[in-house]
């Protein structure tokens, strides 16, 4: 499968633009197992980087100009790399612009002497769009190791990382936090990212599905969330009045012992969004412990203590989404939650192997039930982070 898609990368690439180019670089999407709206505001994360990919087939060129296109439309999109501004026309190419952005800021201030130069690229991808598997940050990931290499401006990892929440943050417009990129650059086999988001910190921590009989499976619900529409930003917004009205930096510093007065002060709304992030810091924290200590098959009720705190307190869940939490319960995955940045997007299912046909169809005969889209249902697993390819 990489073989193919690299091969066919590479062939997009000259077809767009009559040469080869120097090299292809991946990186993959990434699953949060818990800590949701919690990388914002300090706290936790426990993500892992999956086996879907974007590839980035990159050369540079001897002008200024940076030309992006893809697979999936026919527009070349193209900005001097040195004068890349938010700018609504750059449509998906916000994401590569945005990393090549970034990047440049981060080498002016490290570096003495940098001079970008435009680069040509081409991109593909077997990360699912819009189902809040991060295939934004794939993009900006892959991009962004490739630039690195090729500008030689030796930024590691974690600088990586700030560089794709950067673009995404000031080119695109959403004001995400560092838990995507995070994971799709410290990613490893089968290992999930434990991410303390304050110190950026970050450990591997075995995971250890298969060796239990586990699968993680993906319920795409076909709900297209996206993270520039107001939800998102409204949820980080209430954390930061939440935190401020405590006096605390941010809800990092609220802990579960704090709620009391937290319920004193603040009004029911914001009660709730901050009750959501303290008590999911708690949840990855005893997730973490609770695998190394006893073992996946012990972690399920977190993850659904975590989708009960998301549609009730956080109040970024959809009937969808809950419906293939409930359903995959019921018939068999001894944990469900939605993830990613809600109002769409996908549940995860943690499911013993021999239900997982049971769970499947269970699913896919509710949703026809009820009139929904039919969703996609698949299983990953945790991969490798970012990397070049040839
Ligand atoms: C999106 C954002 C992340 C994070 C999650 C919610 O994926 O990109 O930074 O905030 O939502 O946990």
């Amino acid at each position: 499968m990489t073989d193919t898609l690299i091969a066919s990368v590479q062939a997009g690439f000259e077809a767009k633009y009559c040469y080869a180019p120097t090299g292809v670089w991946s990186a993959p999407g990434r699953v949060n197992l818990i800590g949701e709206h919690t990388d914002y505001n300090e706290g936790f994360v426990f993500p892992f980087a999956i086996n879907r990919h974007t590839f980035a087939a990159i050369s540079l060129r001897s002008d200024s100009v940076a030309r992006v296109s893809s697979s999936f439309s026919d527009v070349v999109h193209e900005a001097d790399v040195t004068a890349i501004a938010r700018d609504a026309a750059h449509d998906w190419a916000a994401y590569p612009f945005g990393a090549a952005w970034a990047i440049q800021e981060m080498a002016n201030s490290l570096l003495k002497e940098f001079e970008a130069t435009g680069f040509d690229c081409y991109i593909e991808s077997d990360v699912p769009v819009g189902a809040g598997l991060s295939s934004s940050a794939a993009i900006e990931c892959s991009v962004a190791l490739a630039l690195n290499d090729l500008w030689s401006v030796g930024l590691d990892r974690r600088q990586l990382a700030r560089v794709g929440q950067m673009g995404e943050n000031v080119i695109v417009g959403a004001p995400t936090g560092i838990m995507d990129q995070s994971a799709s650059l410290l990613g490893e086999t089968d290992h999930a990212v434990f991410l303390d988001c304050r110190s950026l910190e970050a450990q591997s921590i075995e995971l250890g599905f298969a060796a239990e009989g586990l699968e993680l499976l993906i319920i795409d619900t076909k709900v297209a969330h996206r993270l520039v529409d107001g939800g998102y930003a409204a949820r980080r917004a209430a954390c930061e009045a939440g935190a401020a009205a405590l006096g605390a930096t941010s809800l990092r510093d609220v802990t579960v012992a704090d709620l009391g007065r937290a319920k004193e002060l603040l009004d029911d709304v914001t009660y709730r969004r901050v009750r959501h992030v303290v008590t999911e810091n708690q949840r990855v924290l005893d997730t973490v412990k609770a695998l190394q200590a006893t073992g996946p098959r012990s972690i399920g009720k977190l993850l659904y203590a975590s989708h009960e705190s998301m549609r009730d307190d956080f109040e970024i869940s959809v009937d969808e989404l809950d419906t293939a939490v409930e359903t995959a319960l019921r018939h068999g995955a001894i944990g469900a939650r939605m993830t990613g940045g809600g109002f769409g997007g996908a549940a995860i299912a943690l499911t013993p192997i021999e239900k997982i046909g049971e769970v499947s169809l269970s699913v896919l005969a509710e949703f026809e039930a009820l009139g929904y889209a039919k969703p996609d249902i698949f299983a990953v697993s945790a991969a490798q982070g970012a990397k070049r390819e040839i």
